[in-house]
């Protein structure tokens, strides 16, 4: 049986063009620094950083290790139970299993509130299941921008067990483009022209590469919190 979020979710693109510059746009950087005190957004251009700034957060060790380790609990036994899926030649994600999850214990419960309180404006009706993404480690998530009939404007996803990179290509015009480093425990935020206007994807591990620097792919799961449409 397919889940919901699987069938309705995302509406697929088709690659964009992949000839694009690499330029560093949101903060110097030497090169020399570990990957964690780079900046965590690159963009095609310094003026596309700054005006989807506000609509696109990168927020690094949002959980502790504890917390990860509290989420992996909850999740693990359920997931082993599925096998991962590579052979949908047409959907949005490639080695992937995933499940929904409604009741949550006390510490995975309180992470989750967290994340609810910095991503989503008060009162805005959040859709009630927390969507789990476990892709392999030969895993990847193609180009797609989730379906507008069942989601709102915000999408909040918690990276575990490995560092990856998002990538975000504007609709209507390829050579628009940011990437953003997804560290292993970090949360991110796509908002409003974000999540509506650029697609998103989750790199595979050959092309996992940020600001020139390797970033090898685990598997990853990712515990992804939604708010529902007006
Ligand atoms: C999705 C998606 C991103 C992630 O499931 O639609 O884009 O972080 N997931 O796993
Ligand atoms: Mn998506």
């Amino acid at each position: 049986m397919r889940l919901l979020l699987t069938v309705l979710k995302r509406i697929h693109k088709p690659p964009a063009d992949t000839s694009r510059p690499r330029c560093l746009s949101s903060s110097a950087s030497s090169g020399l620094l570990p990957l964690r005190d780079e900046a965590l957004i690159l963009g095609s251009s310094r003026e596309l950083v700054q005006r989807l700034g506000s609509q696109v957060e990168v927020r690094t060790t949002f959980i502790t290790e504890e917390e990860e380790g509290a989420l992996l609990r909850e999740l693990e036994p359920g997931l082993k139970k599925k096998r991962y899926e590579f052979d949908h030649w047409d959907d949005a994600i490639h080695g992937y299993r995933e499940t929904e999850r409604v009741r949550w214990g006390p510490a995975c419960e309180e992470v989750l509130n967290r994340v609810r309180s910095v991503a989503f404006p008060q009162g805005s009706p959040l859709l009630g299941p927390v969507h789990i993404l476990d892709l392999d480690k030969t895993g990847y998530i193609k180009p797609h921008i989730d379906s507008v009939k069942f989601c709102g404007s915000t999408i909040a996803g918690l990276s575990l067990l490995s560092d990856s990179i998002m990538r975000l290509v504007k609709e209507d015009a390829s050579n628009e483009w940011l990437e953003l480093l997804l560290p292993r425990r970090s949360l991110y935020i796509l908002r409003d022209q974000a999540r509506y206007n650029f697609t998103h994807e989750i790199l595979k591990d050959e092309e996992s590469v940020f600001n020139g620097q390797r970033v090898a792919r685990q598997r990853r799961i990712s515990v992804i919190c939604r708010n529902l449409p007006d």
